[in-house]
């Protein structure tokens, strides 16, 4: 597999020597290019629960929309830019002029590390939390300022809080937290936000927020000139191959935003775009995968538990657990049954990830570690 990694980055151009090893799992797709052809749904052995991708999706509309689509691949088309933006202001009851589209929220997330890192200062995140994207901010000169979690694998509002100093240029919150899986509460965030001082960004990635009930921070945006939300349709709605992801802000950091990005809300493809307008359609296919999330999920966890592994408890589309009482190599298990999850996130309690698969998927993992 590592082999097969490895071919893959040459063929895209990116030796391994390019680029950090942490940096590495953040991007390498669990498929190689000769292996492209064989589909997910067809190769049985193959079970992804590294990634936090919905093992449902694309919805069918999406899918139909592909199909339907394929052949304007040919044309530049602006208008389907506009034609989304439309769509996800109405959603998230924001004006047009408050949404800017990436290639993923990675792309968001990568502008907005750009954007502040014109100037010196520090940027603060939880630790462990999403932090594949930072490395940017690393090479462009920021000072990384890592703030623990509490003991039950929150993140700490009010160290964070306390982490913020002048130099301070923006507060990455994760919410929910990837890996632990746990949420702040919608209260505490707004409340977390209002004493931010306003030339420090507060960068809030609801990446998997669709998984709960919470509502999003984005109706905050015009009050509250600092906050940025990273929104993407690569997770519940299944599109992670796609690439399509959203800043919502106020409309001077989205111009700003905009003028670092080359081809402004056109770094995605027409095809994907038109998807991700069909996907906004399909609420039935969006509660599906989020009840059999949370009933394959309930049932992953109580077999943790039986296996004296210590879960935390999730919101989201994965699980954080403790191999500390676990006996066994947990990733040769892994490895022997062509499972791909995760890695150790904390040394210490041994603490791992494991994605939410499918019910059969998860009958698998479990049997695979038994
Ligand atoms: C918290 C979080 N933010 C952002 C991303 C990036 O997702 P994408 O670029 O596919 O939108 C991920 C991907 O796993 C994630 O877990």
């Amino acid at each position: 597999m590592e082999t097969n990694r490895r071919l893959w980055l040459k063929k895209i151009g990116i030796g391994v020597a390019g680029i950090g090893f942490t940096n590495f799992n953040s991007f390498t797709s669990p498929l190689v290019t000769e292996n492209l052809n064989t589909s997910f749904e067809n190769d049985a052995s193959l079970i992804f629960l590294r990634s936090n991708e919905n093992p449902y999706g694309p919805s069918p509309l999406a899918r139909k929309s592909f199909i339907d689509n394929a052949n304007i691949s040919n044309r530049y088309n602006w208008d389907v830019a506009t034609q989304l933006i439309s769509d996800l202001s109405k959603k998230n009851s924001v004006k047009d002029e408050n949404i800017l589209l990436g290639a993923g929220s990675t792309e968001i997330l990568d502008l907005v590390a750009k954007f502040v890192s014109i100037g010196k200062g520090n940027y603060v995140i939880a630790d462990p939390s999403y932090d594949y994207w930072t490395f940017t901010l690393d090479n462009l000169g920021l000072t990384k300022n890592k703030v623990p979690l509490t003991t039950d694998k929150k993140i700490n509002l009010q160290a964070m809080l306390e982490a913020v100093n002048q130099d301070t240029k923006l507060v990455y919150i994760c919410n929910p937290n990837n890996p632990t899986g746990t949420i702040c509460e919608r209260e505490a965030l707004v409340e977390f936000v209002a004493k931010i001082p306003q030339n420090t960004i507060v960068l809030i990635d609801e990446a998997y927020l669709e998984f709960t009930k919470q509502q999003s921070l984005s109706n905050m945006v015009n009050d509250q000139k600092n906050i940025i939300i990273a929104k993407t349709f690569s997770k519940i709605y299944g599109l992670a191959g796609a690439r399509v992801g959203y800043a919502i802000a106020n409309k001077e950091i989205i111009d700003n935003l905009s003028n670092l990005q080359s081809n402004t809300n056109n770094s995605v493809s027409v095809v994907s775009k038109l998807a991700a307008i069909a996907s906004l359609k399909d609420d039935k296919f969006v509660s599906n995968c989020y009840s059999l999330n949370e009933d394959v999920r309930q049932y992953t966890i109580s077999e943790l538990k039986k296996l004296n592994c210590e879960c935390i408890s999730s919101t989201t589309n994965f699980i954080y657990f403790s191999l500390s009482n676990y006996k066994k190599d947990y990733f040769k298990q892994l490895e022997d049954n062509t499972i791909q999850g995760g890695r150790i996130y904390e040394e210490q309690g041994k603490w791992t990830r494991i994605t939410v698969g499918k019910m059969d998927e998860m009958k698998k993992f479990i049997k695979a570690i038994q």
